[in-house]
């Protein structure tokens, strides 16, 4: 009888990492540009945003664009990725710091405009080309290497919370 069922997906392939780790990130990027939603509401979604945006795109651009650009012709795409990271961890550290509401506002909105179109490119146009061009072994054995390089910057982040507890950080914010 012939199977009719798609094949399921694996959790360790990397390409689902990916989608999955996009998830909580579009939510919390909505509520950064949503016009309706107050101030102090932004800043506490950009508290759970920043630490979980930099455990995505550093084992992102390590691994997988790394892989793409050593395996896959995609070297424009990649490096328009690789800024986009970059901006993206330069506008959080400038929100951290910033004590103008205002301009953290600004930031925000362009950090979410930013980081959305990224997203969108990846999930549209990266994702397929690689998962097409790619077996399941080789997405999952991407996809360990990712989890415990994630599993490394998360313990950091971890360690950096107890030294700069959040509270601290609000007072110096003002
Ligand atoms: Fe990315
Ligand atoms: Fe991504």
């Amino acid at each position: 009888m012939v199977n009719t069922h798609p094949p399921q997906p694996h959790p360790d392939d990397i390409v689902q990492i990916i989608k999955r780790d996009h998830k909580p990130l579009k939510v919390l990027l909505a509520i950064l540009k949503n016009e309706n939603v107050p101030y102090l509401e932004k800043r506490e979604a950009f508290q759970q945003l920043s630490p979980l945006l930099e455990a995505h795109n550093v084992p992102e651009q390590e691994i997988w664009y790394h892989c793409m650009k050593r395996e896959h012709a995609y070297t424009v795409e990649i490096s328009e990725g690789e800024l986009e990271h970059r901006l993206a961890e330069q506008i959080c550290k400038d929100m951290k710091t910033t004590t103008s509401e205002r301009s953290f506002l600004s930031k925000a909105k362009v950090l979410a405009e930013m980081i959305e179109h990224h997203i969108k490119v990846e999930e549209r146009d990266l994702l397929p080309d690689f998962e097409s061009a790619t077996t399941l072994d080789e997405r999952v054995e991407l996809g360990l290497i990712y989890l415990e390089r994630q599993q490394q910057i998360e313990s950091l982040q971890t360690t950096e919370r107890h030294r700069f507890p959040l509270s601290s950080l609000d007072n110096m914010q003002g």
